[in-house]
């Protein structure tokens, strides 16, 4: 195990209805080899084992009507119990996130937040979603992938997993390579080319093949500006607004 000096490996307990979908593909390549080395660790916990009735139902029909069902409220807090039990060493194992489309959107800054952490309890939901009670009650932290709507949970869970897992020291090969990448300068990243140096009768911008680091590096930047500029207009103006006092010293 290659743990970091005194700190216990990265640990997700994902709380869903299918928890042979786990690790998927999260047990290949570089997540995948870290999960093996022991640098993170899944833990998966089936939410039907938490049923109440011989018949190991979770979910029931919506008070009000309406299409769907709902997952039982008493159910998904008995599961939630079991997963938010602290490790041996007592430490927390963190934050309770409910994968929901109603959630704050996914960004880089709370992946970042997530993989300083310990860890984190992931909840999937199905059906029409989980009664809001038990959000309410557990005061889980809903996130959504975006402004779509999945099947259920497990896909956004191991999207988010994935975005933490590969901010953990030792599973991505250079550090350089993280910091120069989307969002680390509230930037989008400048485009990448590879050899042949010419490829249908396309070329490789000369400032690339000139060898000289301070003038790539400032295309790059340029680069990186230009394309955030005008397909972000969101992020540029965080990014010109953080920039602007810089530009007046
Ligand atoms: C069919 S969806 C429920 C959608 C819900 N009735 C609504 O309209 O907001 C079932 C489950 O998929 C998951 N899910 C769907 N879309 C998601 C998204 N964009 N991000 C994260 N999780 C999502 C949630 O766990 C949700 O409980």
């Amino acid at each position: 195990m290659t743990e970091e000096a005194g700190r216990a490996p990265w640990k997700a307990r994902v709380l869903t209805l299918f928890p042979e979908m786990f690790p998927g593909p999260l047990g290949h390549s570089l997540a995948g080899k870290a999960l093996e080395r022991g640098d993170w660790c899944l833990e998966t916990m089936d939410i039907r084992s938490f049923a109440l009735d011989k018949h190991r139902s979770v979910d029931d029909t919506p008070f009000g009507g309406g299409p769907g069902m709902v997952m039982r409220p008493d159910v998904v807090d008995a599961a939630l119990a079991a997963a938010l039990v602290p490790a041996a060493d007592g430490r927390p194992i963190g934050p309770a996130i409910y994968l929901s489309p109603r959630g704050r959107v996914l960004t880089q800054a709370l992946v970042k937040d997530l993989a300083d952490g310990p860890g984190c309890v992931l909840l999937c939901g199905r059906y029409e979603g989980l009664d809001e009670r038990v959000i309410e009650a557990r005061g889980l932290m809903e996130v959504s992938l975006g402004d779509f709507v999945l099947s259920g949970g497990e896909l956004a869970a191991l999207a988010l997993m994935d975005a933490v897992v590969r901010l953990i020291p030792g599973v991505m090969g250079a550090a350089e390579t993280l910091a120069e990448e989307s969002f680390e300068r509230g930037l989008l990243e400048y485009p990448h080319y590879t050899r042949p140096a010419v490829w249908q009768d396309r070329a490789v911008p000369e400032v690339l093949l000139s060898g000289h680091h301070e003038k790539i590096n400032a295309w790059r930047l340029r680069q990186a500006e230009e394309v955030t500029r005008s397909r972000r207009p969101d992020l540029w103006a965080a990014y010109a607004k953080r920039a602007e006092p810089k530009r007046k010293a």
